[in-house]
């Protein structure tokens, strides 16, 4: 299957997704590349790797952009010449960007059990507690995914997830929640939004008003 699906968050930024099934022959001739980015995706050691790299060049071009409008600052942030604001996640099957009008995080992660072994070291993990284990591992996932995405907005050196980061208590039906950053003595709010798509979890971070 090639584009996937367009999920609108709020009515500033749409997610765009692609599920990663054609081979890495047809992606290769279907997207034009900047040298920079070819030499990018020679040196990547595995295929899945760089088939969730071509795949982002083809939701770019879904969307009336290419790889010659995407550059990386310093720390590896993607941003578009327009100024539009972008965020970039790829896991297994799936490569996402989100395209918004202001600053964004977005991360997709495969649900797996072995987040719940991990939990203790990146999460409260008393939100948790009274969940089928299905749901723990559910749950988990979003707020590791929450933790991506507001890392990928800010884009500052020295932040850490258990330290740094702060998610509220929420529900996994609410398909939203808060959560703050404490980081250089400043507090942030974020605005948190997630969705399920098959056995992945999607999840954005916008700074709120
Ligand atoms: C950079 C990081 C956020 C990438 O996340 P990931 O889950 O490994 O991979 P994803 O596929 O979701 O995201 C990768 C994309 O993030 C983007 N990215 C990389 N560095 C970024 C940064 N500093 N800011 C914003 N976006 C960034 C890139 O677009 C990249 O894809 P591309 O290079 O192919 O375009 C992650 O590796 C990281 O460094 N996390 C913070 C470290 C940390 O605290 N870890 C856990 C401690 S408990």
């Amino acid at each position: 299957m090639p584009f996937y699906k367009a999920i609108n968050i709020g009515s500033c930024a749409t997610v765009f997704l692609w599920k990663i099934e054609e081979d890495f022959t047809e992606l290769f001739r279907a997207v034009r590349l900047k040298d920079v980015s070819l030499a990018r995706l020679e040196g990547m050691k595995s295929e899945s790797h760089q088939k969730g790299f071509l795949c982002v060049r083809m939701l770019l071009q879904h969307c009336g952009y290419s790889d010659f409008d995407l550059y990386y600052d310093e720390f590896g942030k993607p941003h578009l010449k327009d100024g539009k604001h972008i965020s970039i996640s790829h896991s297994a099957d799936f490569s996402a960007i989100v395209l918004s009008d202001k600053n964004i995080g977005m991360d997709i992660e495969q649900v797996k059990e072995k987040v719940l072994r991990i939990a203790p070291r990146f999460m409260d993990v008393s939100h948790l507690v009274n969940l089928s284990e299905a749901d723990q591992t559910r749950k988990a996932t979003v707020v590791w995914g929450i933790k991506e995405a507001i890392f990928k907005l800010k884009n500052e050196a020295g932040i850490s997830f258990p330290d740094h980061i702060f998610e509220d208590e929420f529900s996994l039906a609410d398909k939203k929640g808060k959560a703050r950053l404490h980081f250089n003595n400043t507090v942030e709010d974020y605005e948190i939004c997630f969705e399920s798509i098959e056995n992945y979890m999607l999840v954005c971070a916008l700074k709120a008003d």
